[in-house]
């Protein structure tokens, strides 16, 4: 490493330290900056109802006309049922290699792309704080996250439990725990500067969820009262994004959202008018929703996908084969994908994104092999700077 980067590093996670709870001031004044993306983990903690309950007594509900709450019907999803003892060890031992990687990287804050909790969100409940403490403020800890902002976004996990679901997470989770950040507004869309020596990024969070026009069909566990009242409202977003960017002179501009408009599994279309507005001033989108890592470049936009950081998914990046020549890099192979994060290097000059891919060892087999986890397993970099629109 450059010993200007070095000395950088150090100023960062110095006065990163010193930024106040819930401050909006990023670690001011450094050359360069590190942010630890990441999206899809919070499964621990998490327990599906009983098999007797979902398989039995749940129908004879409904056939009685007793509404089933959405949080209720999800706790009962089959997949997830499966898949929560894996996703258990496997958030625990991916926030322990980005813990890792993080002492060495020196990441400064922390950038999510939703799905904070799993099954059904957490809400302000025993269960709610129980989990939020489980699968999140207990599961993070140690000297590389000691102190680290978190800048906050929603998924559709996050959702299910409604507007009770959202206002935990806008609201009240920022008094659980000064990492915790979510805007000044109590609202699920806010912008943020972070700003070094000689750059400005602004990163915008916007809530996917509302766009999503499947979540509107009323046997959607997603439909709920916050759901169906934020789709109404989608222009709002769009035009606080439009608004965000427009009033911003910055080097770099970044959205951050959950859901990806490209794809190797389901490309949400419905996004395009955020994507236009990304597209006009030349920034880069920061999502999750697919399990798993990827690289897309998609009509002069680079797209990251961080969604590896609980539940590795291999379909959700197609088994590792391009489906076209959007698809950059795939982290997956044709039985795995890699559960990891993203870094985000931030200069004046580059963008520097490092995929980071955990080496996955379980009962002694090695399902997703990575000669030196510690190194990243792909990168790029973007030198184009953002516009004003
Ligand atoms: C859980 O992980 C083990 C070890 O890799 C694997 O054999 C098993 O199929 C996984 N189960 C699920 C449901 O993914
Ligand atoms: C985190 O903040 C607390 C309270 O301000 C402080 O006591 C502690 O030393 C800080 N930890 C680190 C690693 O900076
Ligand atoms: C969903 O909507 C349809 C038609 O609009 C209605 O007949 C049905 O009862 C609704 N189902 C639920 C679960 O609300
Ligand atoms: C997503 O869009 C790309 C680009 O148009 C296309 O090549 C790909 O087949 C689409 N993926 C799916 C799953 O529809």
């Amino acid at each position: 490493m450059p010993l200007m980067s070095r000395v950088a590093l150090t100023l960062g996670l110095t006065l990163g330290a010193a930024a106040a709870p819930n401050s909006i001031a990023a670690p001011k004044g450094a050359e360069s900056l590190t942010l630890a993306l990441l999206g899809d983990y919070g499964w621990t903690g998490w327990q599906p109802l009983p098999l007797d309950f979902c398989n039995n007594v749940l129908s004879k509900l409904e056939a009685d006309g007793v509404e089933i709450p959405k949080a209720i019907l999800n706790d009962c999803d089959a997949g997830d049922r499966l898949d929560i003892s894996n996703a258990t060890i496997e958030e625990t031992r991916t926030a322990r290699y980005i813990e890792k990687v993080c002492l060495k990287k020196n990441c400064d804050a922390f950038v999510s792309v939703g799905d904070n909790f799993y099954d059904s969100g957490v809400d302000f409940t025993s269960e709610g704080i129980q989990r939020f403490y489980e699968g999140w403020a207990d599961m993070y800890v140690g000297e590389a996250f000691d102190n680290k902002t978190w800048y906050q976004a929603l998924g559709n996990h996050d959702v299910v439990a409604g507007q009770a679901g959202v206002d935990f997470q806008t609201s009240l989770a920022p008094l659980f725990d000064d990492r915790w950040y979510f805007g000044h507004d109590n609202l699920p869309y806010y912008t943020y500067d972070l700003t070094g020596s000689d750059w400005t990024a602004t990163f915008v969070v916007v809530d996917s969820d509302c766009f999503i026009n499947k979540y509107q069909v009323n046997t959607s566990v997603y439909n709920t009262d916050y759901v169906i009242s934020c789709h109404k409202e989608t222009q709002k977003q769009v035009d606080f994004l439009r608004e965000s960017f427009a009033k911003s002179d910055a080097t770099w501009k970044i959205l951050q959202i959950h859901h990806g408009y490209i794809s190797s599994s389901t490309n949400y279309t419905e996004l395009n008018p955020l994507m236009e507005i990304v597209r006009e001033n030349n920034a880069v989108v920061i999502n999750g929703h697919d399990h798993c890592l990827a690289h897309y470049q998609y009509e002069g936009t680079d797209f990251v996908l961080t969604g590896g950081a609980g539940y590795a998914e291999a379909g959700d990046c197609n088994y590792g084969v391009p489906i076209g020549p959007y698809a950059k890099w795939l982290g997956a192979d044709a039985d795995q994908a890699a559960n990891g994060f993203v870094t985000l290097d931030i200069d004046r000059s580059a963008l520097n994104f490092e995929y980071y891919a955990r080496d996955m060892r379980m009962k002694g087999a090695d399902y997703y092999v990575v000669k030196d986890e510690m190194k990243p397993s792909y990168s790029f970099a973007v030198t184009k700077h953002a516009t004003k629109a």
